[in-house]
This record gives C-alpha cells, structure tokens and sequence, in this order.
C-alpha cells in the first residue's frame, strides 16, 4: 500500500560512527482547538520510537522493522488526536541506528542503506475544512540524549543522567541544539504495512538468579526468547548496570557467549539516581536464555528482571500437544523458535552477528509456519522484498533483504532450497489461505526464477551445474563444510527442481496462463524424466543412498508407485541402519519422516522422531533446549558448544518437524487450498497415547483429539463451517473411512490389537523413557518432590533424560523412602 508523502526526510549534518549516540529529533508547532483528528505517520532510516508532548506514540517497537529499504520503506500510522491538547505541543523522535545504518552481518559493514539516522514525520492536523502538516523539515531541531550507543548486534548503553528534561514536551530549550538539516532519499518507497508491527508480546519472569562459580550474578528466564531485559532499579546517580546476555551457560556455569559469535549483546545502563528507575532498551534485541548482571546496588531481587519478548505481532493459528512430554517440548521448542525468528523479518537465528532473511531457512520452516501463525502479513511483505531485488539484481537473494553482491562472500546464484524459495513460498502460502492473488502477486517472480534455471540445465534436463547449498548442515558433513553432505548437490538441487517446476506449472494452470502451463508442464516432464534417467533404477533404487535422497524422490512425486514402495522400504533400511539418529540436514530433514509414514513405515518414523540419542530430534529436548537448535549438535553431550560458530541454539529450519507431529500424530490435513477440504487421518505410534491438534483455518477452527486407554479408542473432531472432512478412523478394526460436514463430531470403538507395546518400568528405567509417560511422570514427580524437596526436577531438568531411576535415588539423602515409594509408583505403572 502506498500513501502520498508530503514531508521530507531530516536527519543530524554528520555521517554516524560506530558507538554514536542515538539522534534526537524535535519541533514544537500550534494546535487550534478546532482540531478535529490528528494523524502522525513517521518512519526512519533507522530505529524510530515517537514521543508527543512528552508521551510516548503507540506501541510498536523496532519501527520500521527491516525490509527492502531501497525499494519499501514502512511507514507506521497513529492516531493521535488525543495526545495534542489546544495551544503549543511537541513532537519528538528517537532514531538509532537500526538496520539501515549499524552494522550487519559478521563483517559488521555498516551505513548499507544511509550513512546517518534520518528522520520522516507528517503529522496530519485535520480541522474540519483543512488539514495542516507538521512536516520533518529544517525547523526541526536536533541533538542528543541519554541513548549513548546502540546497535542492533551491540546492544544499547543508556545514561539517565543525560536525558534532557522535557525535550519532548513543550516549552524546551532547545537553543543548544542544531538545525535538522534535509536527507536525500527516494520518497516513492514510502509504504504503509501490510504485516503487522513488531510489539513486545509478552513478559517473563526469571526462573532463577544464579552465583555462578566465578561470582557473577546470572539472570535466567528458563526460555530462550527474541527481546530484551526490563530493569526496576534504585541506587545512586552514575552507577552502571551492565547485563549480557546468552542462550546458553558453560558446563562449569558461567555465562556461555559463543552462539552470539561477534554481537556484544551488551545493554549498560546508568542510573539517573533518587528513586526507583525502569528501563529498558529499544534499539537493539537479543537471543537469550541468560543475562549476566554487573554493577548491581545491591542483591538483585527476581522482581527486579522481566524478559520482554518482542516479535512481529501475528495472530496465533496453530496448536498441537500430546500424551508425550518430550514430543511437547519439541513442538513447543518449535513455536519459539518461530516466535525468536519472527522479528520483522524471517531471520535464521535472532542472537549472533547474522539475523538476516536466509531463504532456506524460511522455504522449508514454511508448512509448519503456516499452521502455526497467521504469516499473511510477514512473509507477504518479505515476499514483496524478494521480489523487488529479485527484479533488480537478477537473481533470487540468498538472503531478504539484501544489501548488495557484497552482503554475504558469495553473489547469489541460482540455488535449490534456497532461490527456489520464489517459487514454494507463494505456493505454501496459496495452500495455507486459499488466496489466487498471492500467487498472481508473486507470478512474474515465480516465473522468473525457473525461466532463469531453465538455461542452466543441461540438453537433457539436469541441473548439474553450479554451486548447490546441498543437504546443508548434514550432520555427516565436515565441521567447516556445512554444504558438503552425503547427498550429491545436485542431484538435491535437480530433486527440488522437480518440485518447484510442478508448482510453477500448477500455478500457471490456477491464474488461466495456458501457454505457461503447458511450457512448464513440460519442463517438468523432462526434469523429473532426466531426473530419473541419472539417479533411479527401475527397481526404485536411488543411485546415492542416503536418507535425504530417499526422502526428497518419494516426496516430491518422481517415483512411480511401485517404485515408491521400494525406495520407503530402503529409506527405511537405512534410517534404521543409522540407530534412528538423524542423517538429514535442512533440504532432508523437513521431509524424512513423511517420507517413511506415507511409505508403510510408520514405526520408523516414530523411532526417528522419539530417538534421544544425538543426533535426534529428542536429544536436545534431553539437553534443556527450549528452542529448535541450527545443528542437531550445537550442544554436545557434555553441554560445550560445538566448536564451528555454526552452533545457535535458536534456528527454525528443523522446526520443520513441526508440520508432520500437526498431521501424522495429530491427523490434521489440508486437502486443498485454503482448507475447504480437510483430511482427518491422525497415525498413533511409539507409544503415544493421546494427540490433540487444532488450527485456525481461514473458514473456523478446526479441532481434532484423539486418545487410546484401555484399548479403547476416541476420537472428537470438529469441522469448520463451509468445509467438509474426510475422516480415517485411527487403528479402526475395520479401516472406517467416512464423510463429515461442519460441526462437532465422536467416535469411541475398540481396538482389534493391543495399542503400543506397555513399557516395564524398573529402577534401571531411564527419566527419558518416564517423562515420555505423562501418568507415570506425574507420579513420579510427586515422589521426587516429596523426598526430594528443591531439587529442580521438572520439565526444565529434560537433560536429565539419560540417568536411570536409581542414579537420582543414590544422590537423594535418604535413599530408602525415596526407592520405596518409587518402586510403588513402577509397580502401579507396569501393573
Ligand atoms: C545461516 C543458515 C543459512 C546459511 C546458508 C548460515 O549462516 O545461519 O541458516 O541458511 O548460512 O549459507
């Protein structure tokens, strides 16, 4: 959406250095008490918080967010009739560096989109029979405040003492400041948003406050999360209070800042003095679990700490719990993930010198993420950027939105996964919401990017040139290789072609493009045809056995049927082969265990999916991870992070799990776009005894639990108005498959075989295979807490998954109650 700008840009008559002070902008102007409405719009190169007469204006943080500002620059909209009063008012505005003029990336270039915070307001007077406009012009005046530095990788450093009084308000003198002067830049990229801003979403209050062994004081919150530490302190003028932040501690305790890599991460705030202060920053954010306190007057109180978890603002969609307590923790790890990524932009990981829009990433997070939150907004704008530099550069960008060739070491060339992403994102989309205009908006970009592969193949239709980000980050591939898998580049990159030329051409044939369609029909055809050529036996044999190769053949349509049968009982071999540890990196992983249960091998899907052993998709679960983690070994057993500086703990890419726990254990399916037809088909498995899914469609929620007991089952759906639901019973004695409209629906009926083969709980039974068991945790829980009063064993102490029972009973005081009333509980449990 655009609007008409009738302002200008300001910004200070300097270029900004690193470590400068944040810019403060202000003007006073008259209101007649005629005013009928008054709307601000402002936005900034640079970070903008708004302020009249002396209130702060809305409660968007981050503003504008980051997108392509050479192409789209987001402006924020407030009314604001009721902060003006009759006579003379001000108007004030903070601008950090943000991303348009602070570091990005880990060669932190800076002034990649302005070489200065610059400043646009139009606050629009509405009087009835005209409207005036305060306009950023050279009335404005500027100088500086209590915000000394600030950088989104830095962190911000804030002097209280040295925020001048009433700046904001009317009647300032602000005779020491200087002139605003007139900022160059293109006003035709102004926009007004389509995805919702960022905000601060919810508070957190500290699990604990920690002594580390060196004596530092460290904060922790028990959750990784995307924000930022509000501090209420009292104590004297010019005291500094330091914290930094981290995901993670080191095994011995101390505050673990290798994830964050080169960002400092660091706030530092000095106290103004005399009384009770609270801030906190808002020009930076952080990844964190943890913050390390320094300078405190005092002994810090838990009161005294709030994480403020800040993320774009979408409506949650999606839900999905079970009888599982480790497959909870994993899903809810995946929605925090999701939750720290989010930040404007679809981010890889929200804590180190990186944060940027890597397309891979987002391509295969996508079908979880739409089940999970309503993304329109987000990934419509991002898809909007895509687009723009897409046109300009020639070429999908590796990563959105990007700065120039320069961004990252290597110009973005064509790749799967990762380009493609131009393709597959507008068609998850199309399938989410049902929508033909996000597929006509996206048309010349999707159409683009096949048209600029096409040539790259070979005669027969093979994509076997150029570099490939492959089955990246397989846990098999060298440390300093991440792209250099088992699974051959390109036959991954001639896979996904495969996929991505059916959707282009599915596309085509959806908007009424028929030439299109038959031309991309047809290179389909011959992709997958060359595809099958060079890697595929008649037998359904793929020439590079791995589990990534099988699982991309069987589930982007290149296989026969009978083929396809083969392939799952190979990929089945080799999963099994593997000990049910993970093989797969980001282009396989989203897809492995799909692969198995739509193949007949739903057992090893569940082995797959409930392995703790590393790497799995449990083992960080074991490990206290409460966000999905870039490798399957960022943590090593012995809580060091893995030495690679690929290692954050907060990446959303194998959070692509996500879709299939919503639709293989939890049964919910789309059958077709926008959810007009929905499958109910939940597969119970590896002893989970209950499921529950539900998820906002854009016709009504639909809701879906099923639960085993005694060996009867039942199953409660309901069907969202104006949609209908194919029903497969799970584990029904005769395979029932019905038809049902909207509306509440249940069934109860008895299993013909006996459901999951009952565990026989010993003392030698580990927490792990307990926690599994939400009865048999409880019981024990309330064993533990009895005997074992203050000893933090709760879901938070998951990392202990691999001790036995009798491990935790040795360290207990009084060994015998403890193993007595234990032995109770197993023996209720197995009987
Ligand atoms: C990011 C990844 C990304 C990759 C591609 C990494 O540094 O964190 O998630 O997709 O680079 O090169």
């Amino acid at each position: 959406m655009t609007f008409e700008p009738q302002s200008s840009f300001i910004s200070s008559s300097s270029a900004s250095n690193a470590g400068d002070p944040a810019v403060y902008f202000r003007r006073e102007f008259d209101v007649d008490d005629r005013l009928q409405r008054a709307t601000l719009r402002i936005t900034a190169l640079g970070i903008v918080e708004p302020y009249l007469n002396g209130g702060r204006v809305g409660d968007e943080v981050l503003a504008p967010g980051w997108t392509s500002y050479r192409h789209r620059v987001m402006v924020s909209s407030y009314d604001v009739t009721d902060q003006l009063v009759a006579g003379q008012n001000a108007l004030g505005a903070i601008v950090g560096e943000g991303w348009a003029v602070g570091d990005l990336t880990w060669e932190k270039k800076r002034h990649n989109y302005a070489d200065r915070p610059a400043l646009f307001a139009q606050l629009e007077l509405e009087y009835g029979d005209r409207t005036e406009i305060i306009a950023t012009d050279e009335q404005f005046r500027v100088g500086e405040g209590a915000v000394r530095k600030n950088g989104i990788y830095a962190g911000e450093t804030y002097d209280a003492r040295l925020e001048p009084d009433g700046w904001h308000q009317a009647g300032f003198d602000d005779g020491g400041w200087a002139s605003a002067q007139l900022f160059d830049w293109n006003l035709e990229t102004l926009e007004l948003p389509t995805a919702p801003p960022i905000r601060r979403i919810e508070d957190i209050a500290p699990i604990d406050i920690l002594t580390s062994p060196q004596g530092k004081t460290i904060v922790d919150f028990g959750q990784i999360v995307s924000g930022w530490v509000r501090l209420a302190v009292a104590g004297e003028a010019g005291r500094t209070v330091t914290l930094r932040y981290a995901e993670v501690l080191t095994p011995d305790g101390e505050l673990e800042t290798e994830t964050n890599r080169g960002a400092e991460t660091t706030d530092r705030y000095t106290l103004g003095g005399g009384g009770l202060e609270t801030w906190e920053p808002g020009f930076t954010f952080h990844g964190f679990r943890f913050v390390e306190v320094s300078g405190w007057p005092g002994a810090p109180e838990k009161d005294a700490f709030t994480a403020v978890v800040v993320h774009s603002d979408m409506p949650r969609t999606g839900w999905f719990e079970t009888s599982n307590e480790l497959v909870n923790q994993l899903h809810k790890n995946v929605v925090w993930s999701m939750r720290g990524n989010f930040v404007g932009v679809p981010t890889d990981c929200p804590q180190r010198d990186e944060r940027l829009g890597w397309a891979g990433d987002l391509n295969v997070f996508t079908p979880t993420a739409t089940y999970l939150y309503d993304v329109r907004g987000v990934l419509g704008s991002w898809l909007q950027d895509l687009a723009a530099e897409q046109e300009e550069t020639g070429s999908v960008p590796w990563v959105v939105p990007y700065v120039d060739a320069n961004m990252v070491p290597v110009p973005s060339s064509p790749t799967a996964v990762w380009s493609d992403v131009a393709v597959s994102l507008p068609w998850a989309l199309y399938q989410e919401y049902g929508d033909l205009d996000i597929l006509r908006r996206s048309y010349d970009s999707m159409t683009a990017f096949v048209r600029q592969v096409e040539p790259l193949l070979n005669v027969k239709g093979l994509w076997d040139t150029g570099f490939q980000f492959g089955d990246w980050l397989d846990p098999d591939a060298p440390a300093d290789r991440p792209w250099d898998g088992k699974t051959d580049n390109h036959l991954i990159a001639a896979a996904y072609l495969c996929k991505t030329t059916r959707e282009m051409a599915e596309t085509s044939r959806l908007l009424g493009e028929k030439d299109d369609a038959a031309r991309f029909r047809a290179l389909h055809e011959k992709v997958r045809g060359a595809f099958r050529d060079e890697y595929v036996s008649r037998n359904g044999r793929v020439t590079n056995e791995s589990a990534t190769a099988y699982a991309l053949v069987i589930m982007f349509g290149i296989l026969d049927e009978d083929q396809r049968c083969k392939a799952g009982d190979r990929l089945a071999q080799i999963i099994e082969k593997a000990d049910f540890t993970i093989s797969t990196g980001f282009a396989g992983t989203h897809v492995v265990t799909h692969a198995l249960s739509s193949t007949g091998h739903l057992e090893q899907a569940y082995k797959l999916l409930l392995n703790t052993a590393p790497p799995s998709f449990l083992y960080p679960v074991t490990m206290g991870a409460t966000t999905m983690w870039e490798r399957w070994d960022s943590l090593l057993p012995d809580g060091t992070v893995h030495a690679t500086g690929m290692t954050s703990l907060n990446h959303y890419a194998l959070g692509a799990i996500g879709e299939w726990l919503q639709r293989v254990v939890g049964g919910l399916n789309r059958i077709e776009a926008g959810w007009t037809r929905i499958q109910i088909a939940p597969k119970p498995g590896g002893g989970i005894t209950s499921a529950k899914a539900a998820h906002e469609t854009p016709s009504g929620r639909v809701e879906v639990s099923w639960h085993v007991e005694d060996n009867e089952m039942s199953l409660d759906l309901t069907v969202p108005p104006g949609t209908s639901a194919a029903v497969i019973l799970p584990l029904h004695p005769d395979n029932a498959e019905l038809e049902v409209g909207p509306g509440p629906h249940s069934w109860r009926y008895t299993l013909s075989e006996k459901y999951g083969a009952p565990i026989e709980y010993t003392m030698d039974t580990v927490l792990g295979e307990i926690f599994a068991n939400a009865e048999v945790w409880a019981a024990v829980l309330d064993v533990f807490r009895e005997h074992l009063p203050g000893v933090p064993l709760d879901a938070a102490a998951t990392h202990l998954a691999a001790m036995p029972l009798s491990a935790v009973v040795e360290r207990a005081p009084d060994t015998k109650e403890l193993e007595r009333d234990l032995r109770d509980v197993l023996s209720r449990a197995n009987s």
